[in-house]
């Protein structure tokens, strides 16, 4: 695992993008594992910066997210569709068949995992998986639990992460209770792992997740296993590292 930390959210999102962009000029067909939430906002703003520039190109990438809101569909602006297409599909050229994300708003939410999984198992490696953390240690939707799942499925929110993802909604009630998450196979299966944190508030969860104990409890702890995992935080989360 290697560990950077940035004084400025600048230099932490030119260094993510920098990542992915060495990547696409690579493996220009790259699979890439993309999250949602703040933490990776920065990150996208300058990928859209460098395929302005043409530094480079989505043409044959394809994206999978890690997750989506149940009873949410794609149009509805709550979706974390809508929050991806706003803050990068709109701004590249990436062919809308080539965006993979979980569809809320399937009525048979076995068969959506099952298919979702396919794709993913058509994949069978992601080059680049891109996370986040929650601040009870969850990656994607994967909630601590006294198990976790390898596939893709349906999980109840916590309170807590409802409470903290209603800042993209106007209350609480407002947050749905479920939501359809890759599992932490696809993630782990992934060949390389970007995983960004920032602020203070996450200082605990980073310091548990990367040097506690490897723990359901905590699934981001999980990546203390995976053989290539960087790690980008801002002075604030990697107060206690
Ligand atoms: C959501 C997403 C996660 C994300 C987490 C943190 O729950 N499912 O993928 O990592 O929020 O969000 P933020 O980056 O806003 O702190």
């Amino acid at each position: 695992m290697q560990i950077y930390t940035f004084k400025t959210d600048r230099e932490l999102d030119e260094a993510g993008a920098g990542i992915v962009i060495s990547l696409l000029r690579s493996v220009p067909g790259a699979s890439l594992g993309l999250a949602t939430g703040q933490t990776p906002v920065g990150v996208y703003e300058e990928l859209v910066k460098a395929y302005r520039k043409g530094h480079i190109s989505f043409k044959k990438v394809n994206t999978y997210n890690l997750d989506e809101y149940r009873g949410v569909g794609k149009k509805d602006p709550r979706s974390f569709y809508a929050f991806m297409h706003q803050h990068l599909f709109q701004h590249i050229d990436l062919p809308e068949e080539q965006i993979h994300i979980p569809d809320g708003e399937a009525e048979d939410v076995i068969l959506e995992c099952n298919r979702y999984d396919a794709l993913l198992g058509n994949v069978r490696q992601l080059d680049l998986q891109i996370l986040g953390i929650g601040l009870n240690g969850h990656i994607g939707f994967n909630e601590p639990n006294f198990r976790l799942s390898y596939g893709t499925h349906a999980v109840i929110l916590s309170e807590e992460t409802r409470r903290v993802n209603s800042s993209f909604f106007h209350s609480l009630e407002e947050v749905p209770e479920q939501a359809i998450t890759m599992g932490v196979g696809a993630i782990m299966k992934a060949k390389k792992i970007l995983f960004i944190a920032r602020g203070e508030k996450k200082a605990e969860i980073v310091h548990r997740a990367l040097t506690g104990p490897i723990t359901t409890e905590c699934p981001a702890s999980l990546l203390q296993l995976h053989p290539d995992v960087i790690v980008l935080l801002d002075e604030g989360a990697g107060k206690l590292i």
